[in-house]
């Protein structure tokens, strides 16, 4: 095998939640361009649209399965009625716990109704959709599976310029979560990393601080070795890279993708 086919994900079915919006649809874009046979993505529809997604995505890969379904991760009974939805594919073997939330408040400023919602999407929302589509389309698939949640750098550093401590609890605590699913999957063949990435330009929750003449961003660049946000492609890069099998030995792993600010003064 060389070393491009161990990256192609070719005959492979994958579900992307939040898929309609900011990282979504480049992580779908990657998936489609390394050869996923199924694409599955997932949203409320209330920040990008479901079917624009899905038509942008089958023009550009007419003969591919994909398709936009409406699920909130909150409500486990959205969640039952997405599996059903695919039960046609029968397997999966790559889910991305994309989806997520903040709320940019000063810690002492946070409310309890935004702290449960961070909470509910970031943690319980990403373990219910891992825990039910392990139990139903995943520990049966013969070729194992790669779950990939995404955090944040916040679940490895604290930044005093922006406070979103919900956030960071939440995203910090994926990282256990993964650490556990890791162990108690591999037996299966399923693997489970998490990727913490920095702050992200482009249609994404980071808009704010880092669009051109946003009065953050240069201090936020700063701070970053590499001396620039994330790129799209780096993320359309390490998510593809940890559901192929170029990764097939790399579990339970936290990978930063940070312009090396973890590893800097
Ligand atoms: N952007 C960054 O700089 C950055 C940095 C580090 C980590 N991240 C993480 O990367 C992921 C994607 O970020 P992003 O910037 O692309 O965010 P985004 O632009 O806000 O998109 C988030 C997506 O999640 C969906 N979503 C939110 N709540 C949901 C729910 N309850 N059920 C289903 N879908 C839900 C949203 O669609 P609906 O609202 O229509 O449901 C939207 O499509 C997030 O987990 C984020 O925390 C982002």
């Amino acid at each position: 095998m060389t070393v491009l086919d161990l990256f192609k994900l070719t005959n492979k079915k994958a579900l992307v939640t939040g898929g309609a919006k900011g990282i979504g649809r480049k992580i779908n874009e990657g998936f489609l361009e390394a050869g996923v046979e199924s694409l599955i993505f997932c949203g409320r529809g209330r920040h990008g649209s479901l079917e624009d997604e899905q038509n942008r995505l089958k023009e550009l890969w007419p003969s591919r399965d994909i398709r936009g379904i409406a699920c909130d991760i909150n409500n486990e009974s959205d969640i039952h009625s997405l599996i059903d939805q695919i039960r046609d594919l029968k397997t999966l073997d790559i889910l991305v716990n994309n989806a997520g939330v903040t709320w940019a408040v000063p810690t002492l400023d946070q409310t309890m109704k935004s702290w449960r919602r961070t909470v509910d999407t970031n943690l319980t929302g990403t373990f219910f959709m891992c825990k039910t589509v392990l139990q139903e389309l995943m520990i049966n698939n013969e070729n194992g599976g790669s779950i990939i949640n995404i955090a944040s750098i916040l679940a490895l550093k604290g930044v005093a310029e922006i406070a979103q401590i919900g956030y960071s609890a939440t995203k910090s605590a994926l990282l256990g979560l993964t650490r556990q699913l890791a162990v108690e999957f591999a037996n299966y063949g399923i693997r489970a990393n998490v990727i913490c990435p920095g702050f992200i330009e482009g249609d994404s929750m980071a808009e704010l601080f880092t669009k051109e003449g946003s009065p953050i961003r240069e201090t936020l660049i700063d701070m970053v070795p590499l001396r620039r946000f994330v790129s799209v492609n780096d993320m359309k890069g390490i998510v593809t890279f940890l559901a192929s099998d170029a990764s097939s030995y790399i579990t339970g792993q936290a990978i930063a993708v940070g312009g090396g600010l973890t590893v800097s003064l």
